[in-house]
């Protein structure tokens, strides 16, 4: 597989990974039932596991290490974040308030990891 196509992979489960947090957290302020069927358990760590995987494909492919290059810091400090606001929104948060609060957090901190993604720049 060439890098390109990693690349690519990359790209496309983090699009997949972004709009499916925003449809569960759409979800969770209906207080769908839908969030608890089984796919939609299973398939976010499918699609989280293929880009994190990719992730680390590029990074030992380009010798581009996280602690080593600062964008690469950034995206992994913001890829943290971005999971524990995400799992405060979808499930720790006591109220729909803090729910509410930590979906919007969580889709900033994805648009800013894509922005640091694009431009290379912490
Ligand atoms: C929610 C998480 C993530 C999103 C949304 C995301 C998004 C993206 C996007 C859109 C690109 C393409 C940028 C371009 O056009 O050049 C990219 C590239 C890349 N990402 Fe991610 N990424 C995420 C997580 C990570 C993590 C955790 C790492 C590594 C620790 C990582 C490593 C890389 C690398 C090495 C590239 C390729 C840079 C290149 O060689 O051009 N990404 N990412």
């Amino acid at each position: 597989m060439s890098y390109l196509a990693v690349k690519h992979l990359h790209m496309t489960f983090a699009a997949l990974s972004g709009m499916l947090f925003l449809l569960r957290g759409v979800l969770m302020l209906q207080d769908s039932a839908l969030l608890q069927q089984r796919w939609a358990k299973i398939v976010p760590h499918v699609i989280d596991t293929v880009l994190l995987a990719s992730a680390l494909v590029m990074v030992f492919w380009s010798a581009q290490y996280p602690f080593v290059e600062g964008w690469l810091t950034a995206k992994v400090l913001a890829l943290i974040a971005y999971i524990l606001l995400g799992t405060i929104a979808l499930k720790r948060g006591k109220t729909k308030q803090v729910r509410l609060a930590a979906f919007l957090a969580a889709l900033a901190v994805f648009a800013y990891i894509v922005k640091v993604a694009l431009t290379r720049q912490p």
